[in-house]
């Protein structure tokens, strides 16, 4: 597993001064661009997320706009599990909850469609990315709303320094600390 995780750390692309100067972007659609990588990236979520379901058993993924969306369906169609997704304001449609959360700078909104998670669902939250931890704990928020609890979270980069996880009122698993 470790060697793994390994390649997909060579594979991120790093982006100096991305969105804003001072960011180090890290780029997950970059291990997307050669199959045998984005496989070893697969097989590695899939197995980390077994191990996790284990531990604290979950019956639903849901997916958090975007880079969510790349990981998310995988796991659930894989897992045999319904994914749902969370997406920023005002691309879902029919009746929704939304919770605004703070980024780095200013605020957003994000929602999840009423109907979508059957109440009483036990959700695994996934995202490609951990930084300050408003989003993570946003979409957690919306997971209560809907009548559900989140067992824990999955992602695939975490910036440890922004201590984000310390924000997230659930389990926080991340597959390289940066
Ligand atoms: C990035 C990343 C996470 C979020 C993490 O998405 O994919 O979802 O930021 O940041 P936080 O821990 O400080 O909340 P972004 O909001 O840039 O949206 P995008 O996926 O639409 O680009
Ligand atoms: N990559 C992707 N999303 C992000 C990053 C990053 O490095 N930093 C904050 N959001």
């Amino acid at each position: 597993l470790n060697e793994k995780i390994d390649i997909i750390k060579k594979h991120i692309k790093v982006y100096p001064d991305f969105p804003k100067r001072g960011v180090l972007f890290r780029d997950i659609f970059s291990v997307l661009l050669e199959p045998e990588i984005f496989q070893i990236l697969k097989d590695v979520i899939v197995e980390i997320a077994k191990d996790i379901k284990r531990k604290n058993d979950y019956n639903c993924v849901v997916g958090l706009d975007a880079r969510g969306f790349i990981l998310g369906p995988l796991l659930a169609l894989e897992l045999n599990l319904p994914f749902v997704p969370i997406r920023k304001v005002g691309k879902l449609p029919g009746d929704t909850y939304q919770i605004k959360y703070q980024l780095e700078y200013g605020e957003a909104i994000c929602e999840i469609q009423k109907d979508s998670i059957k109440p009483g669902s036990k959700v695994l939250i996934v995202d490609d990315l951990l930084a300050t931890g408003g989003t993570l704990e946003a979409a957690r928020q919306l997971v209560l709303l809907s009548g559900s609890s989140v067992v824990a979270c999955f992602i695939i980069m975490e910036l440890a320094d922004l201590a984000g996880r310390n924000k997230v009122q659930a389990p926080v698993e991340s597959i390289l600390q940066f």
